[in-house]
């Protein structure tokens, strides 16, 4: 199944490891155009619900098209997870899917400023209605915090010479477009750092989405609203998003107490059980297929 709005990555295996009862409820924090929500409705019987949660209006358009009546759709920030489930159920779900980063459409979508491909206001928001822009955010940092924005979430060695020349460019001719952000990293890094461009793009979205502390606390509201024997599945792109579902994941199964300091680390009960002890990768196929799954991690954790 290709969408030209996003092809759900992993989603045979996805749905596989997450749907273990036809009848129960199941919440896609990230529902996108609806893709895997597609595929987990497919497993699910008549009495079978899903709630989809996306915080990009667009998204939410599609997925109304594409998903039958058994969908429940939510404008929200997966962090109110927890919040906004009670809106609809006071049942707590057997699987819960988080499929993280941006979806195709997101990207190719000119006037969303997520791509150096077109020349578009440099916004970047996934909530187009609330937040500050990239823009905006740009005009506000300091070339230290500019600095360790791109050091931290682009992950880009170049990162202090590129901010100083975003800073330099910024006091004399604000940079509101996304082909000035290119231009002006371009000339800032050797011809051979190409890949500070999208590292630096991958940084400010990051930021103007506070994705790490969204990924933190809808984590942390999944885990509350799963029930005993539900899974929760989630395919992450990079590695800052990898690392903290792993560690999450440590935490409920191999919990320690640190109380008495870390030196003396006191075993807990686990409360969760892992069931993929390696990450998910897509297959050749579906590399072939879709060449955006190149970086997806698949990893479940099933709550005891
Ligand atoms: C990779 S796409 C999901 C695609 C979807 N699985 C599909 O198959 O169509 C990620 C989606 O998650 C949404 N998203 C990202 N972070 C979010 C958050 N913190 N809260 C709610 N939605 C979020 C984005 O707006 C985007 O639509």
């Amino acid at each position: 199944m290709t969408s030209k709005f996003h092809d759900p990555v992993l989603a045979t295996e996805t749905v596989e490891l997450l749907v273990t009862n036809p009848d129960g409820i199941y919440i896609d924090c990230t529902v996108g155009g609806g893709g895997h929500s597609r595929f987990i409705l497919e497993k699910l019987s008549q009495n079978g619900r899903l709630i989809g949660i996306d915080r990009d209006e667009e998204a939410l358009t599609e997925a109304r098209n594409v998903l039958d009546n058994r969908a429940q759709l939510l404008h929200s920030a997966f962090s109110n997870i927890a919040a906004a489930i009670n809106d609809f159920s006071s049942d707590p779900a057997d699987g819960i899917l988080m499929d993280l980063g941006v979806s195709s459409h997101q990207l190719d979508a000119e006037h969303r400023g997520f791509s150096y491909r077109f020349d578009s206001p440099l916004d970047l928001r996934m909530d187009a209605s609330k937040g500050t822009t990239a823009a905006d955010l740009l005009k506000r940092l300091s070339l230290e915090e500019l600095t360790d924005l791109i050091r931290t979430y682009g992950e880009d060695s170049q990162a202090r010479r590129i901010a100083k020349a975003i800073h330099a460019e910024q006091n004399s001719r604000p940079i509101t477009t996304t082909t000035h952000l290119a231009d002006i990293i371009r000339r800032s890094v050797p011809a051979t750092q190409h890949k500070s461009i999208p590292r630096v793009f991958q940084a400010l979205r990051i930021a103007v989405n506070a994705e790490m502390a969204e990924l933190e606390a809808g984590l942390i509201g999944a885990w509350s609203v799963l029930k005993p024997g539900g899974r929760l599945v989630v395919i992450s792109y990079h590695s800052l998003e990898d690392r903290r579902v792993k560690l999450f994941f440590s935490s409920k199964t191999s919990p320690t107490d640190s109380a008495i300091g870390p030196a003396a680390l006191i075993p807990l009960k686990p409360t969760g059980k892992r069931i993929t002890r390696k990450p998910i990768t897509p297959s050749d196929r579906e590399l072939k297929l879709n060449p955006r799954s190149r970086s997806a991690k698949l990893r479940v954790i099933e709550k005891l």
